[in-house]
């Protein structure tokens, strides 16, 4: 039997290291990776439940494929992930084709289920348990996840890899379905963290960005009672010869502590990047939302934050338009935006989950068209604070890892001697310049000469002497 498999992959940064394993395991089970749907025999959706638009989008996807499967019986067709996890059987109603749905938690049984469809044992489909179908250690257990499995070729990039630290999320926030797709909140043991991270070095990872929902709440508790925190593996991660930058996403604004900022201060591979998102700079909406913390809360991390590390960059998410939202509330959302000059944010129109909180207990009142027009405004409010701050790095030396050709210089032709290339600062900044495919894994100083909202424009800095050198990796931090 050929064993060609084919992959898509929606949702956060989850997904993409869950793709990756799940394709690492496949391999060893002889399968090899191809591009198309067309020359595939297997095919997996890895999906997302974070909002409706991204259910509908995958749903759309496998409409198309029912004639492919009419054509082809054989062909294997697999839903996992979050929308895996919390539709369930649903997907075979809605998708009667569809062979395959596994959850999150159950990746590593993608082998064997796949085997199982091919001996002729029918539809497959492995979940966790549901938050409250068990004891607590047992929904635990079911969304564990089996990380040590890696595979380069289906990272952004071979130097730069992603490391989960946390499993699932015990916030709840009202509209979120995360805590029910990913599970129960838990700190992966450190020791095995640890091991991962000297594994990605060893094979040429020079940047890592640790996951989890909210990790700077991780925590880990061994048998004889020591706790590890954030601020405990930064330090262990840093020890690590051959990495050089250590990232983490995303943090939640009450766990922001004196004690971590502190720790990235002090440690030089630490990035200075910091997602915190805010979600609303309403007091009365941040209640409804059952956020945990207040606009007072919130600014007062913001001016930990800038009393310890002022070179960080901070980013944020915004969700319009959830329910009960006033003109008023939403002008306090802008307020705030105004005040933290954020980096970046990602904001997104309130879409009601099943099964959460507020799917229950609030009305979706917003009309769309004035989620619509409240996004645009927020959204040029932050792009005009990121394009003036932005002009204060004109001039400036920053140190840049290259990670490839930008979007444009992917559409030059190959065999030009100058593309333009993409990399990121320390703290997450996005840089061009024109230089050469070979410079990616790279570590470079780039002078800035221009800048827009999202990006700066540069040229690679020649450099002669040590000291020189030195001062350039501190500029940007
Ligand atoms: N764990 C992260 C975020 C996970 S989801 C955190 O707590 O910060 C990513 C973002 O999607 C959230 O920050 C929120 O802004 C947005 N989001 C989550 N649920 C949503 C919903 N029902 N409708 C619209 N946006 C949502
Ligand atoms: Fe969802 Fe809130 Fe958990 Fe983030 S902290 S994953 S928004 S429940
Ligand atoms: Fe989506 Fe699941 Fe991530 S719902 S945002 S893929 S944790």
């Amino acid at each position: 039997m050929s064993k060609r498999l084919y992959i898509e992959t929606v949702g956060c940064q989850m997904n993409v290291l869950d793709s990756e394993m799940v394709v690492a395991d496949l391999k060893q089970h002889g399968y090899e990776l191809v591009a198309t749907p067309k020359e595939a025999d297997t095919l997996l959706f890895n999906t997302c439940s974070v909002r409706e638009h991204a259910e509908e989008k995958i749903y759309s996807a496998l409409g198309k494929l029912r004639q492919t499967k009419e054509r082809n019986p054989d062909k294997t067709i697999g839903v996992m992930g979050c929308m895996a996890q919390k539709d369930q059987k649903l997907i075979f109603q809605r998708a009667p084709f569809v062979d395959l749905i596994v959850g999150p938690g159950q990746l590593q049984q993608i082998p064997t289920l796949l085997e199982n469809i091919a001996a002729g044992k029918g539809r497959q489909l492995a979940v966790s348990l549901g938050r409250k179908a068990g004891s607590q250690d047992t929904i635990r257990r079911s969304h564990e996840t089996f990380d040590p499995l890696r595979d380069p070729s289906m990272r952004p990039t071979p130097f730069q890899a992603y490391l989960r630290i946390q499993i699932g999320c015990d916030k709840f926030c009202t509209y979120c379905v995360v805590p029910m797709t990913r599970g129960p909140e838990q700190g992966r043991n450190p020791a095995q963290i640890v091991a991962e991270a000297q594994i990605l070095a060893d094979q040429g990872c020079v940047e890592i960005t640790l996951l989890g929902q909210t990790v700077n709440s991780y925590r880990h508790t061994d048998e004889e009672g020591t706790v590890t925190r954030l601020s405990d593996l930064l330090r262990q991660l840093s020890e690590i010869e051959g990495i050089r930058r250590l990232k983490f996403v995303t943090s939640y604004p009450k766990d922001m502590t004196e004690e971590l900022l502190e720790t990235i201060r002090d440690l030089p591979k630490c990035s200075t990047y910091l997602h915190v998102p805010a979600q609303s700079g309403s007091d009365e909406q941040l209640k409804r939302m059952k956020r945990g913390y207040t606009v007072a809360d919130y600014m007062e991390m913001m001016e930990r934050i800038e009393r310890i590390l002022p070179e960080a960059s901070i980013s944020s998410d915004f969700i319009v338009g959830f329910c009960g939202e006033t003109e008023e509330d939403f002008q306090k959302t802008i307020d705030l935006v105004r005040r933290c000059r954020f980096k970046n944010s990602f904001i997104f129109k309130y879409s009601v989950r099943p099964g959460t909180k507020a799917s229950e207990r609030l009305e979706d009142d917003v009309p769309e068209d004035v989620k619509n027009r409240r996004n645009n405004e927020l959204l040029d409010v932050q792009n005009e604070i990121s394009a003036e701050d932005n002009l204060k790095f004109i001039g400036q030396t920053v140190e840049i890892l290259v990670e490839g050709p930008s979007k444009r210089g992917q559409k030059q032709p190959e065999e030009s001697p100058l593309v333009q290339m993409m990399g990121r600062t320390i703290c997450d900044r996005i840089v061009v310049y024109d230089g050469n495919r070979r410079q990616a894994g790279e570590f470079l100083p780039i002078e800035v000469t221009d800048v827009s909202s999202t990006t700066l424009v540069g040229r690679v800095k020649t450099v002669h002497s040590g000291p020189e050198l030195f001062q350039l990796q501190t500029l940007d931090r």
